[in-house]
């Protein structure tokens, strides 16, 4: 295969969330262009089947790698990336590297020698694949884990929801969970919970580690694009960020997850099927 450093970068999540792993790359990679897909139509994978997020994400790579010329996949959902990175690292094994946002998580958690105890918070469908327990007590026996699925916390925060007394009291009634008790860090799996860190930083007086996936992903996709020679030295085409379901709603709201508001092209990849 004949990859070209110049061609695009492809990030996808079940909706607008994932703008928070795509403005972190496209601060720290600058000369990278991303192509972005959120399927809102399909949106929210959080609690879907796992059969069923592996057929959108299939779907939707292979829409990135063949249609838009990507030259690497960042899945940057964490639902999709617990039901579906290992299916397609396997099926673009020498076509393009697929980057997920769980496994830079664990590599940065099990890396501090301080935490003893971890937690992680997520949607329903990332807690039940059991993905993280798996890969922490695989990568780190010592380490003791707990987790909790908190199931309201992406819409609200998509519903503008993340800094006034409401959000306060449904974030204070989680983390309160006694499966909680006694972390020292805790990992945000969810593309939407960078936007309450602070809030869950003050819950535990700055006592607990927090850890978000955006940064560190963007730093693992530098770390391949460099291995591999990739990295583009200019960018050469501006950004663009599809929906599979376009709303003015969901345009507005890019702002909250991107830092500024940008535009939101419609692109059903499925009505072509
Ligand atoms: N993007 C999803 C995640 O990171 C949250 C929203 C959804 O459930 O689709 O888990």
């Amino acid at each position: 295969m004949n990859t070209q450093k110049h061609q695009p970068i492809g990030v996808f999540d079940s909706g607008i969330g994932g703008l928070t792993v795509a403005n972190a790359i496209s601060k720290l990679l600058p000369n990278e262009q991303i192509i972005y897909f959120g399927d809102t139509a399909h949106l929210p994978y959080g609690d879907k089947s796992k059969e069923l997020i592996r057929s959108y994400a299939t779907t939707i790579t292979d829409f990135l790698l063949h249609e838009k010329n990507c030259k690497a996949v960042v899945i940057a959902c964490n639902t999709a990336s617990a039901a579906a990175y290992e299916v397609l690292r396997d099926t673009y094994k020498g076509i393009a590297p697929v980057i997920n946002v769980i496994d830079p998580m664990i590599e940065a958690v099990i890396a501090d020698e301080e935490i003893k105890k971890v937690g992680v918070i997520a949607t329903k469908t990332t807690i039940s694949s059991g993905v993280y327990q798996e890969k922490f007590s695989r990568r780190k026996p010592s380490l003791q884990y707990t987790e909790l699925a908190t199931p309201l916390l992406a819409s609200m925060i998509e519903e503008g929801y993340y800094h006034n007394n409401i959000s306060e009291a449904v974030i204070e009634k989680y983390l309160s969970d006694d499966a909680l008790k006694e972390i020292d860090a805790l990992v945000l799996a969810c593309t939407h919970y960078p936007l309450i860190k602070k809030q869950i930083s003050t819950f535990y007086k700055n006592e607990v580690k927090i850890f978000d996936s955006a940064e560190v992903v963007a730093q693992k996709l530098n770390w391949i694009l460099q291995k591999e020679n990739l990295a583009s030295d200019k960018k050469q085409a501006t950004d663009i960020f599809y929906v599979s379901d376009f709303t003015e709603s969901f345009e507005s709201t890019t702002h909250i997850f991107y830092g500024k508001e940008i535009h939101l092209e419609l692109n059903n990849i499925w009505k072509k099927e």
